[in-house]
């Protein structure tokens, strides 16, 4: 496999960074919490968490993307996950990066997801050089539709996810970011070390659709 590089982002608040041991506990506790989980088919148990992580990591030493771990420096280590996966199943979208989220209940409300996903965008748009990603969710999660509207996603339509089997999560809105809606923003000095690494695999996503978007 090759080596594991796993992009370290700083924000005002936040540190992006690769997965340590120590967050095996805070994300399987993330995962086993009902009310977090609701937007999902279940709850993870401890041993799927972990392989989860482990998955994480796989996808940025193969790929070149993933989620990072989410820590606020002074506040706690761990506070969810945040980053980029390639669409997995078929819709018309695909191929796509998608963009997705998720913390832990005690720290909602603070514009961590935000903040977080910014970075990732950012980083989608400049060291990987994407031109769109796309962000997903069950129609009824409103936090997560929140977030998309505030990082100025544009709403691209309604889908039925293929991988969905329970009926009141399948119906899904989708929302998509070009890079040319953060236009003016420029990467900041943290992206310079990443934006002319050779080594870093990039998915490319060239056939990806352009979406009549409309306002809702
Ligand atoms: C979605 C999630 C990542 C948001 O993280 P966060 O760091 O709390 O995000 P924010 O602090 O920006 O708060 C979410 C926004 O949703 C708003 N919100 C909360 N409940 C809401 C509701 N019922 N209807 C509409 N908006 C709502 C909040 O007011 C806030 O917006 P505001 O800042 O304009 O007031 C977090 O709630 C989470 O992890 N949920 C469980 C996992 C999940 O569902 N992930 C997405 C899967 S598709």
């Amino acid at each position: 496999m090759p080596t594991l590089v796993i992009p370290e982002l700083r924000t005002e608040r936040l540190l992006l960074r690769a997965w340590r041991d120590e967050d095996q506990e805070a994300f399987a506790e993330m995962g086993a919490d009902h009310e977090a989980m609701r937007f999902y088919p279940s709850v993870m148990k401890r041993n799927e968490s972990a392989a989860r992580v482990r998955g994480y990591q796989i996808e940025w030493a193969t790929q070149g993307l993933g989620k990072w771990a989410v820590e606020v420096p002074g506040v706690a280590p761990f506070v969810g996950s945040v980053g980029l996966a390639r669409v997995s199943f078929n819709a018309s979208f695909a191929p796509a990066i998608e963009i997705g989220w998720r913390i832990a209940r005690p720290f909602w409300g603070n514009g961590y997801a935000p903040e977080a996903a910014r970075a990732a965008l950012d980083y989608a748009f400049w060291p990987l050089d994407l031109h769109q990603v796309v962000a997903y969710s069950p129609l009824g999660n409103a936090r997560s539709i929140r977030v998309m509207k505030k990082l100025r996603m544009r709403y691209a339509g309604d889908f039925d996810h293929p991988q969905v089997s329970a009926l009141h999560l399948r119906k899904h809105v989708l929302y998509v970011i070009s890079r040319e809606h953060v236009a003016g923003r420029e990467p900041g000095p943290e992206f310079a070390p990443f934006i002319k690494k050779e080594t870093m695999r990039v998915v490319q996503v060239d056939s990806m659709p352009d979406f009549p978007f409309s306002e809702d």
